[in-house]
């Protein structure tokens, strides 16, 4: 393979380097196009643009791969627990049972909220959603600890990695009892990190709640597929807002905020209010299949479609296999299963979802899941939030490591050229 491209623009050369991974992804490094020819490249939403150099996932949409620092998400999904892969991506290595240990019990000492945080519930109307609550409050945890927002050394890091990871799920948590006006639950020491969010999600004081070990297994499995996913929407945010020397409590906070979105982690929630809908009303599934063809519409098939899966998204295919066992580990049974995979086989058979290769993605059959733990709809991108910490942090922590530049994309101005002002009295 050469070394470097040349690019012909009319009668200027210009020559780059040819930048390989170790994936044997290929790039063009265009960073002194501009200076040398005047250009600048346009690619909107990125869709062929690599922003950075990052060793932390690698995905290849083609073949429906996804590992985390070299560990594929299968044997990920079915050896491990959310706190090792959490530690995983954010250091690079699966942690000791020292590390690991000592981790934990991080995580059960920054369990609690401050009192005067919990306070910061009554603030909040009844029907706030609970994403909104959760980046405000990440910001909130922030100020109880201004050493925190200056990170100097490991130390500094470790802990505020851990403070993050642990209360965001108080914070989720409390924003789910205050919305109906149940105590809080405080976190339990004895209890490991699935089960102790279930039980400050489902206890009451008179009636403890002891989590199925299937659920608890079934949450476990959900974080970890969510954990991180390379350079998506929201940890392209937390990164961008990083490289401005953002601290990571204000980084990671606006990362929940990209992830709201319902054509990112926002899906799932609205994948369920779809499949619901479907069951309420008795609408043929092939309703909505038509209804995200048509280009009058603007509503696309919700769970369906990826940037980079260009066949079967590994995560979507974990959790097709594992709600079906869950369903029937629960004995429960769920309508909307049997509505989702309909769906799916009326696209997979569809031209129009065939040629544009349009697969389910994880937030397809995630609600279900979710569902049958007993999570309400609203919480489901709380969850996923939850579940994508880690890599939030962990690209907050390779753009520091790394020194990498404030991210600053270019533009091609379309507005006005030069006019005068004009006063008020002879404007019409
Ligand atoms: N339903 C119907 N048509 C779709 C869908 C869909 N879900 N997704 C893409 N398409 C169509 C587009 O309209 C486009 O058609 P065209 O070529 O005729 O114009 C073509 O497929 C290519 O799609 P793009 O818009 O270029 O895909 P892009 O990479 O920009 O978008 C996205 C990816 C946002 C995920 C899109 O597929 C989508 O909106 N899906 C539904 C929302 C969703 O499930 N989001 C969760 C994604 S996973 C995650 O973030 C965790």
């Amino acid at each position: 393979m050469p070394e470097t491209a040349k690019i012909q623009i009319g009668d200027i050369n210009f020559e780059c380097p040819i930048i390989k991974g170790t994936e044997n992804e290929i790039a063009l490094d265009i960073g002194k196009l501009r200076s040398s020819t005047g250009y600048i490249t346009l690619d909107e939403g990125f869709a062929n643009t690599g922003a950075c150099k990052s060793s932390i996932t690698f995905i290849d949409g083609e073949q429906g791969i996804l590992r985390y620092r070299g560990y594929p998400i299968e044997q990920l999904a079915e050896h491990s627990r959310f706190i090792e892969v959490a530690w995983l991506i954010i250091w690079g290595e699966l942690p000791t049972k020292g590390q690991l240990n000592q981790f934990s019990s991080l995580l059960t000492e920054y369990a609690p909220l401050h009192t005067s945080l919990e306070h910061h519930f009554d603030g909040f109307p009844k029907e706030a959603h609970p994403m909104a609550i959760l980046s405000a409050m990440l910001n909130a945890v922030s100020c109880y600890d201004p050493d925190l927002l200056n990170i100097k050394d490991e130390n500094q890091f470790v802990q505020a990695a851990a403070k993050i990871i642990s209360k965001v799920r108080t914070i989720a948590a409390y924003s789910y009892r205050s919305a109906r006006g149940y105590p809080f639950n405080y976190p339990h020491p004895k209890l490991k990190y699935c089960a102790n969010f279930l039980h400050m999600m489902f206890s009451f004081p008179y009636e403890e709640y002891k989590a199925h070990p299937d659920i608890e297994k079934a949450l476990n499995l959900f974080f970890i597929l969510h954990a991180d996913h390379g350079q998506n929407c929201s940890a392209s945010t937390v990164r961008m807002v990083g490289s401005a020397k953002a601290d990571l409590f204000s980084s990671v906070s606006a990362g929940v905020c990209a992830l709201w979105g319902s054509l990112h982690g926002g899906a799932n929630s609205e994948v369920i209010k779809m499949l619901e809908d479907i069951h309420k009303t008795g609408k043929d599934p092939q309703y909505y299949i038509d209804l995200a063809k048509s280009k009058e519409s603007n509503f696309k098939l919700m769970g369906f479609g990826h940037r980079i899966y260009k066949s079967f998204d590994p995560r979507a295919k974990i959790l097709k296999e594992y709600v079906d066992k869950a369903l029937n580990l629960l004995n429960k049974k769920d309508p909307l299963l049997d509505i989702a995979k309909k769906l799916e086989e009326l696209a997979l058979s569809d031209p129009y979802y065939i040629e544009r290769k349009l697969y389910p993605n994880v937030d397809f059959y995630s609600g279900i899941l979710l569902r049958a733990m007993g999570i309400p709809n609203e919480m489901f991108t709380v969850l996923f939030a939850i579940g994508r910490i880690p890599g939030w942090i962990a690209h907050w922590k390779e753009v520091l490591e790394q020194g990498e530049k404030i991210s600053r994309p270019r533009q091609i101005y379309t507005g006005h050229t030069i006019r005068d002002y004009v006063p008020m009295k002879n404007r019409g």
